[in-house]
């Protein structure tokens, strides 16, 4: 019988983590494979062993970047690819491969680095910035998860102040695309198919994530919205990844975000489709 371990992070106290591992580890089971759920912590990296009782391969739900590295390393398969799970896991990182792409989206100016205890506030760099984008703008931590670290900036006196903040933090200034304003869908892809996509809407904030109040429903998406959703999961080369994805001014889809670790209740309760039979699938399907 063939085995899986389907890892998450065990420092989070979300449930959101646990039901996400529980969701893949039935799929896995319900597809014949033995499924052992393991908190990260619980496969010790231990450089001079490769890890005990290994499995036939790896769902990494996890940003644990070191362990997928190591399972890698000692020859394990790694769902997605811990290179992908990197890229993904720093949106400056992964805009850049957008970018080089060619894909579609908002303008975006990667900060420059600034050590937290210095600062170049008298360089004329900020006011360049203001420049370029003008106000309202979205300044976007590098890590952030939910919307929690992306943030809508009104006016000069909070730019500075949050510039200010960030020393020392990876983060990228971008354009405020207003007619997205508490919109956004949400694309679902497996091995370079869509697999599922809901709408995601927000009355009352500008960030569409359910858990900040956003109430999703089913969509049909467009030729156009498929075909760049598709392309943006190739060029970060998430083999798993769930898209994001704006409404341009002129209707043109915009890439928001690629996540590699896509959370799949929310997409599952909306459309009744569950992503962890697909990726189990696609997985399957990779290693035979
Ligand atoms: N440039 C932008 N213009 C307008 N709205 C934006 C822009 N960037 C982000 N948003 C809104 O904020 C939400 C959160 O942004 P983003 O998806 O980049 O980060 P995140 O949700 O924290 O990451 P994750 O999806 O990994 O949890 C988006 O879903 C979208 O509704
Ligand atoms: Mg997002």
């Amino acid at each position: 019988m063939r085995s899986c371990w389907v890892i998450y992070n065990g420092s989070l106290t979300s449930d959101k983590f646990l039901d996400q591992a529980v969701l893949v580890a039935e799929a896995a089971e319900r597809a014949g494979i033995q499924a052992t759920m393991k908190k990260n912590y619980e496969v010790l990296i231990d450089l001079s062993a490769p890890p005990k009782d290994r499995p036939d391969f790896v769902v990494f739900l996890d940003k644990d970047i070191l362990l997928a590295s190591y399972l890698k390393q000692n020859g394990i398969p790694v769902f997605n690819d811990p290179d992908v799970i990197e890229t993904c896991d720093n949106k400056a990182k992964q805009y850049i491969k957008l970018a080089k792409a060619g894909i579609p989206m908002p303008k975006t100016i990667i900060a420059p680095k600034v050590y937290p205890n210095f600062t170049i506030q008298n360089s004329g760099y900020y006011e360049k910035v203001l420049e370029q984008f003008g106000l309202p703008l979205i300044m976007k931590e590098g890590h952030g998860s939910f919307g929690m670290k992306v943030y809508l900036i009104e006016t000069e006196e909070d730019f500075y102040a949050k510039v200010d903040e960030l020393r020392g933090i990876d983060y990228v200034f971008q354009q405020f695309i207003a007619s997205s304003r508490g919109r956004d869908i949400r694309v679902n892809i497996v091995g370079g198919e869509i697999v599922a996509a809901m709408y995601r809407s927000s009355e009352t904030d500008f960030r569409a994530n359910i858990t900040n109040g956003g109430v999703a429903s089913v969509i049909e998406l467009s030729e156009e919205q498929k075909s760049i959703a598709l392309q943006a999961a190739e060029a970060v080369g998430a083999e798993f990844a769930g898209v994001d994805l704006l409404f341009g001014g002129n209707g043109q889809p915009l890439v928001c975000e690629v996540n590699a670790a896509a959370h799949i209740r929310n997409i599952y309760n909306v459309t009744g489709i569950n992503v962890a039979d697909k990726m189990i699938e696609y997985i399957v399907g990779k290693l035979s």
